[in-house]
């Protein structure tokens, strides 16, 4: 096999503590992967004025995919390249419980679900600005049948949901499905959205959903309004498979989620397009705890477990799978937010003396 290239962001405030434990980690296991490791972020503003030089673009655009960890801003124009230049359409955030995971649940065991977040349209990027734009447009009110832009002084928020984008991500959602009923998984595909009040946005997601799952006859159709799926991810997570919603639900869905098995620290996620794909935790860049070493490294070593799978190192992404749940099961090697009293530096060579 060729060697690959990955390219590698650091991110910001507590992220880099993550992200490079954790490429020493893959370092550590021999794998055919060259990395790179462009300057970004602070240290990229100071030389260059920018978070995200054209190096570091150049050095995204030359590698197979990218391991990114958090931005808080200084990196922010690397996620609008990752997400929205590089069209990584499919946000992929498993939820999957492993013994020792400091779940708040009586009955976390047997959760494993995926979370499929739409990642490029409906209220993400931000299209906002001042009501009294409108007005060219003499949108009216529904209820009132006033003029939109006569509401008064205040603000809007575009909500965009295309047919082509919302096909694509449902049929990523059915084959991911099928993928994992091949393996035991029960070929379920869940739509969750508000389509009994956002009749057009929502109600085009969740038909769009629909019509994709029928063309798959392995495979169930469940629909949930959102509201009823947040409740769901708590008093019956084990019944999820496949749950596919836009963007901004699967955003906050996922944090509740990474709560139900035991926290931010735990939860891994891939965006994947149809030519590049990158891989960074759930969690933001916990400017809280940033320079203390007690940041959970799980959910960034498990997101470059996806990775090595997206590169084609199955056996290596499961031997690093083992590492992490053998570290788990023992218990003795936890961070703090785990109830452990292990740093990060402490926790990554125990995942590091496991893969042997
Ligand atoms: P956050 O996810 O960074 O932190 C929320 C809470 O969870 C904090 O108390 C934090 O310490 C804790 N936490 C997060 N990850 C943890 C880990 N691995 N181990 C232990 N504890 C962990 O979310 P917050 O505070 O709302 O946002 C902080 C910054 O991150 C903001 O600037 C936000 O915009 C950014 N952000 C960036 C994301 C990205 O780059 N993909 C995603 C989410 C937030
Ligand atoms: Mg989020």
């Amino acid at each position: 096999m060729a060697v690959k290239k990955v390219c590698v962001i650091e991110g910001d405030d507590a992220s880099p503590e993550v992200v490079w434990p954790t490429v020493e980690i893959l370092e550590g296991m021999g794998l055919e992967i060259e990395f790179l490791k462009p300057l970004t972020g602070e240290k990229a503003i100071e030389k260059y004025g920018t978070g995200f030089p054209a190096e570091a673009k150049e050095a995204v655009d030359s590698a197979y995919c990218t391991l990114f960890g958090a931005a808080s801003g200084k990196t922010g124009g690397a996620i609008a390249y990752l997400r929205w230049g590089l069209k990584t359409y499919a946000n992929v955030r498993p939820i999957k419980w492993m013994l020792g995971f400091n779940s708040p649940l009586e009955n976390p065991q047997g959760i494993d679900y995926v979370i499929i977040r739409e990642n490029l349209e409906d209220m993400y990027p931000a299209r906002e600005g001042n009501i009294s734009d409108l007005a060219p447009l003499g949108l009216v009110d529904r209820i009132s049948g006033q003029p939109l832009a006569a509401l008064g002084a205040g603000k809007y928020a575009i909500r965009i949901i295309t047919e082509e984008n919302t096909r694509k991500v449902a049929k990523f959602a059915c084959e991911l499905a099928l993928k994992r009923k091949a393996k035991g998984g029960k070929g379920k595909v869940t739509s969750a959205t508000k389509h009994n009040m956002l009749r057009q946005s929502c109600g085009l997601f969740r038909e769009i959903v629909e019509e994709t799952v029928k063309a798959y006859p392995d495979l169930i159709y469940e629909q949930f309004i959102v509201d009823d799926f947040a409740r769901r991810l708590i008093a019956s997570p084990q019944d999820i498979d496949v749950a596919v919603m836009p963007n901004m639900f699967g955003d906050i869905l996922a944090d509740e989620a990474a709560g139900t098995i035991g926290g931010l620290g735990l939860a891994p996620s891939a965006c994947i397009g149809d030519t590049y794909a990158y891989f960074e935790p759930v969690h933001g860049t916990a400017p809280d705890i940033a320079g203390q070493n007690i940041i959970n490294p799980t959910a960034m070593i498990l997101s470059a477990q996806m990775m090595l799978e997206y590169l084609g190192f199955e056996e290596a992404a499961q031997h690093l799978e083992r590492a992490v749940a053998e570290v788990y099961r023992h218990g003795s090697v936890l961070t703090v937010d785990q109830g452990g009293k292990a740093t990060t530096t402490e926790f990554c060579q125990a995942v590091r003396a496991k893969l042997g």
